[in-house]
């Protein structure tokens, strides 16, 4: 990326959909496709990632999309729901981040940074108070990310990937006021998490 390209972000909606699943598939391939295999890739996408889901999740008002362009073009998408977290994640009012992805030509940016900004303003500013997210326990450079972002680890949950069943480490962050001490204790013990959180 030149230092002259204009990064963006903006709300997305269910018009929308097919340019997200296209962004969306580009890029959970070039995330995972050295550790995970093809058929497995393929089966998760065909199952979560098309268009006419895609219009589903963008027409549900409980969640929110974030899109970054680079000069224009998809580059990375966030997207945040109500779910409801393990009950082993004690925030009074908690959001999802459940998808968080930038094209690979974009990381080791500042754009994951500014984005990371974007979400977790909009959220604070809609009231949620704690954020958690579920990441693969493999995924070394995102779980190293979230770790700066002051996400903390309190438990795990499985994640099946077609025929894969891997782990995923349950995170979670204080948005609400404080939130610059680090906030209050946000978990009870370490708990396992079941296959309902699967996004
Ligand atoms: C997750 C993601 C948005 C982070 O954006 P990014 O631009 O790559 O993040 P940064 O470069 O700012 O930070 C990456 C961190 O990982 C570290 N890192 C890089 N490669 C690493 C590796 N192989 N192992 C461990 N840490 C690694 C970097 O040193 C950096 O750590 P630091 O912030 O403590 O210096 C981006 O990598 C991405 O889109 N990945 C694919 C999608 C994904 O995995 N999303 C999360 C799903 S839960």
């Amino acid at each position: 990326m030149n230092a002259t390209a204009s990064v963006k972000f903006r709300s997305i909606s269910a018009t929308d959909a097919a340019m997200l699943t296209d962004l969306m598939r580009r890029a959970f391939v070039q995330a995972f496709s050295h550790n995970t295999g093809a058929e497995d890739l393929k089966a998760y996408m065909d199952s979560h990632f098309t268009i006419r889901r895609q219009r589903s999740e963008l027409s549900d008002p409980k969640t929110v999309n974030v899109l970054v362009t680079v000069d224009g073009h998809p580059a990375g998408y966030a997207q945040m729901d109500a779910h409801p977290p393990p009950d082993f994640v004690e925030v009074r009012r908690p959001v999802q981040l459940r998808r968080f992805y930038l094209l690979k030509s974009h990381w080791g940016t500042y754009i994951a940074d500014e984005l990371m900004q974007v979400c977790l303003e909009r959220l604070a500013g809609l009231g949620y108070d704690g954020v958690w997210l579920s990441c693969w326990d493999q995924n070394a450079r995102a779980l190293a990310f979230y770790r700066r972002w002051g996400f903390r680890s309190c438990g795990t949950a499985p994640f099946i990937v077609g025929n894969d069943r891997q782990t995923d480490f349950i995170l979670v962050r204080w948005i609400g006021p404080d939130a610059t001490d680090g906030g209050p204790e946000l978990t009870k013990a370490a708990g396992e998490y079941g296959n309902e959180g699967q996004p």
